[in-house]
């Protein structure tokens, strides 16, 4: 398996939970466990992805624009996942922040797989691919058992 596959196998994790949080209503244990769960995936998924795909990137000068470029989408989808976080599962707003982070990750996996991950097939060796897929992957699965607040120092 090379970076590229197994960066899409948690896109359509995220895809599939994210069109389902938009299919609830309420306070209800569905959305508050559909959305803990996609809360975990965007956090096991990033923080792989910054350290094991973008970070390697970041060092050549053509994958310098992408890395940032990417990098800021995901600092976009946090700041809606904590504002999803601090507002009333019953409340209105909290359908319309939970489409604004649906068309936001719908938004940047078609970018990822459509723009960044051509330029990045032709920065990265066939070698790296793969030793990449591997890395990336442990770290993956190391955050999905662990909560967000384990990144405050
Ligand atoms: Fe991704
Ligand atoms: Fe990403």
């Amino acid at each position: 398996m090379d970076i590229f596959e197994a960066l899409k196998v948690s896109h359509e994790v995220q895809r599939d939970l994210s069109g389902k949080l938009i299919e609830t209503s309420g306070d209800t244990s569905e959305r508050r466990e559909i959305f803990a769960l996609l809360k975990n995936e965007l956090f096991a998924h990033a923080v792989a992805e910054d350290r094991y795909f973008y970070i390697p990137l970041m060092m050549t000068d053509s994958g310098l624009n992408i890395t940032r470029h990417a990098l800021s989408e995901h600092h976009a989808m946090d700041e809606i996942l904590e504002s999803l976080t601090e507002t009333d599962f019953s409340h209105s707003r909290w359908l319309v922040l939970a489409k604004k982070l649906f068309e936001t990750v719908h938004h940047h996996l078609q970018e990822e797989e459509h723009r960044f991950f051509q330029q990045a097939g032709k920065i990265l060796d066939d070698n790296q691919k793969r030793i990449l897929a591997k890395k990336y992957q442990a770290e993956y699965k190391k955050y999905k058992a662990k909560h967000k607040d384990v990144l405050i120092g």
